[in-house]
């Protein structure tokens, strides 16, 4: 049974709360996982976001970024109940920050403003040549690969490839907001990716309430309070018990 009058207790007692979050807090926005049954790692070779493949072959590497990042992005992918009560709890003064695993741009669009994107976002795309980053709605994705409209070089989603780097602001922001929390509400994340998966350890001083669908590599080992349930589901108990109203 979950124990979400606890969970509501931490979250309202914390002065400095951030969360983590991972990809299954977007599950219920219709944005599929990338591991488990109907993970798209179980439907896509991830060597599409090998950066080596990807300049190797950029249109074959693009026909499928596409399919998986931006065929659900525009007007499908909407922000739940999950992103909202975060968005809620940092209007409050209650949560710093969102660290997030995800390239979806969902927490910006629930209302979210410290927003640290760990594996950079799918909303840019970025020249591989002279460095600028447009919106992925100038470029015609119907022509792969897309060019760059002033030098003409290859664009890339703004998003970290397997072997690429994590970006240096994101990493620097991320381990602030970690080790200054007093409470890390970790959702939605395997735990398996390094080095985003060091967050919760980072965040030395804070008491973990994790929320999944199942247990992650933190439940046994860095989790105090785990909430077995959909990212939404728990959202909703928690706003209850907070006065959150989920518009
Ligand atoms: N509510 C909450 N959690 C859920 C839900 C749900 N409705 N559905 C699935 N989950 C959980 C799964 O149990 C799993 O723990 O979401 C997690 C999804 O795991 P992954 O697909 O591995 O996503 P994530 O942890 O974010 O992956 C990390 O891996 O491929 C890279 O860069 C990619 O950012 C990604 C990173």
């Amino acid at each position: 049974m979950n124990d979400y009058d606890t969970a509501a207790r931490w979250i309202a007692e914390s002065r400095k709360a951030a969360a983590f979050t991972g990809a299954g807090i977007s599950v219920e926005s219709g944005i599929p996982t990338f591991r488990g049954p109907e993970g798209l790692w179980s439907r896509y070779d991830p060597q599409v976001l090998d950066l080596g493949y990807f300049y190797e072959h950029p249109r074959e590497s693009w026909e499928v970024i596409r399919e998986i990042f931006y065929d659900y992005m525009g007007a499908k992918a909407r922000p739940n109940a999950a992103h909202k009560l975060l968005a809620e709890l940092e209007r409050r003064g209650k949560l710093q920050g969102v660290i997030t695993q995800n390239i979806d741009n969902l927490h910006q669009e629930a209302g979210s403003r410290y927003v640290v994107e760990f594996h950079g976002t799918a909303q840019t795309l970025l020249c591989t040549e002279c460095g600028d980053r447009t919106p992925f709605t100038e470029h015609d994705l119907d022509t792969l690969p897309p060019l760059c409209k002033k030098c003409g070089g290859l664009l890339k989603p703004d998003f970290i490839f397997f072997g690429e780097g994590i970006p240096p602001q994101a990493y620097q922001a991320s381990m602030a907001l970690a080790e200054t929390a007093d409470l890390l509400l970790v959702i939605g994340t395997t735990g398996e990716v390094m080095p985003a998966s060091m967050i919760p350890y980072e965040a030395r001083q804070a008491r973990v309430i994790e929320i999944n669908v199942q247990p992650s590599a933190y439940t046994e080992h860095r989790t105090d309070l785990f909430l077995q349930a959909k990212a939404t589901e728990a959202a909703k108990e928690l706003a209850e018990r907070l006065g959150v109203e989920l518009q």
